[in-house]
């Protein structure tokens, strides 16, 4: 179902006492000021995972969510996260294919696609991550490149588990730049990515896909790029670790 999301990616910021205090804030801001059915999510570092969850409660309007989960169930796989232990502690999201990941970890569309299927099969609902370099965009290859990161990342994906997804657009040299796509660049794309969704699933389930835009999205510019026809809301970076840049983005919506 088509929503508006606010999700904030914490990154690897900020230590526990922090991340709790910021959560409470975020929290709180949320209870007094959102008005809209819009949804916050927050995914901060796993091992906050549990605490922020049990904070979060029965709260309707904000969410957990992780950075990450790998593609087995189980195994020696020192230092990974599975996604059923990322769902046994209450988280609801799952970020899958950040360009970090892609671009430090080596993290393939056959692999990611791995883990979004380990991730739904777990119960979580991926936030999957698809955008280009500025090198893709200056050699004008970035509609080949979005389009190969859909159909290898989540289009093997039957009609019923993909309506489980949420997709984000980061353009990778919008990500922690500064350098904002203009709302014209970014509708552009999430245009072309719903065209996508439709040739291979049909208008109805293109037209029920949530799908954000992430990359130096702040208060400042966050309404006129989520005012655009094809852009449901964000994936925020460095102003999610200010509770109140963040909520001042969330209340676009209200
Ligand atoms: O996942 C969101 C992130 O990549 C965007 O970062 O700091 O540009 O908002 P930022």
């Amino acid at each position: 179902m088509r929503k508006k999301i606010v999700a904030g990616n914490w990154k690897m910021n900020l230590d526990y006492s922090a991340g709790l205090s910021l959560f409470s804030e975020v929290l709180n801001m949320a209870k007094d000021e959102i008005r809209g059915d819009q949804k916050l999510v927050v995914c901060p570092p796993s091992p906050y995972l549990y605490s922020l969850s049990q904070m979060a409660g029965q709260t309707t309007n904000v969410s957990i969510g992780a950075q990450n989960s790998h593609q087995a169930e189980a195994g020696a796989y020192t230092g990974e996260i599975s996604a059923s232990m990322v769902k046994s502690v209450g988280a609801e999201y799952v970020i899958l294919g950040h360009s970090e990941r892609r671009q430090y970890f080596g993290e393939t569309n056959e692999l990611l696609a791995e883990k979004t299927r380990a991730a739904i099969k777990a119960g979580l609902k991926p936030i999957f991550c698809i955008g280009e370099t500025l090198e893709e965009r200056n050699g004008n290859t970035h509609f080949d490149v979005i389009k190969r990161q859909l159909s290898e990342g989540v289009f093997e994906l039957g009609v019923g588990d993909f309506s489980t997804i949420v997709l984000a657009y980061e353009p990778v040299w919008a990500i922690g730049t500064g350098v904002t796509a203009s709302p014209e660049q970014a509708q552009e794309i999430h245009a072309f990515i719903r065209k996508e969704i439709e040739a291979r699933y049909g208008d109805a389930v293109a037209e029920d896909t949530t799908i954000l835009y992430g990359g130096s999205c702040n208060p400042k510019n966050a309404a006129e790029l989520f005012s655009q026809a094809d852009i449901d809301g964000g994936l925020i970076g460095g102003a999610s670790l200010k509770s109140r840049d963040f909520l001042d983005i969330a209340k676009v919506f209200n």
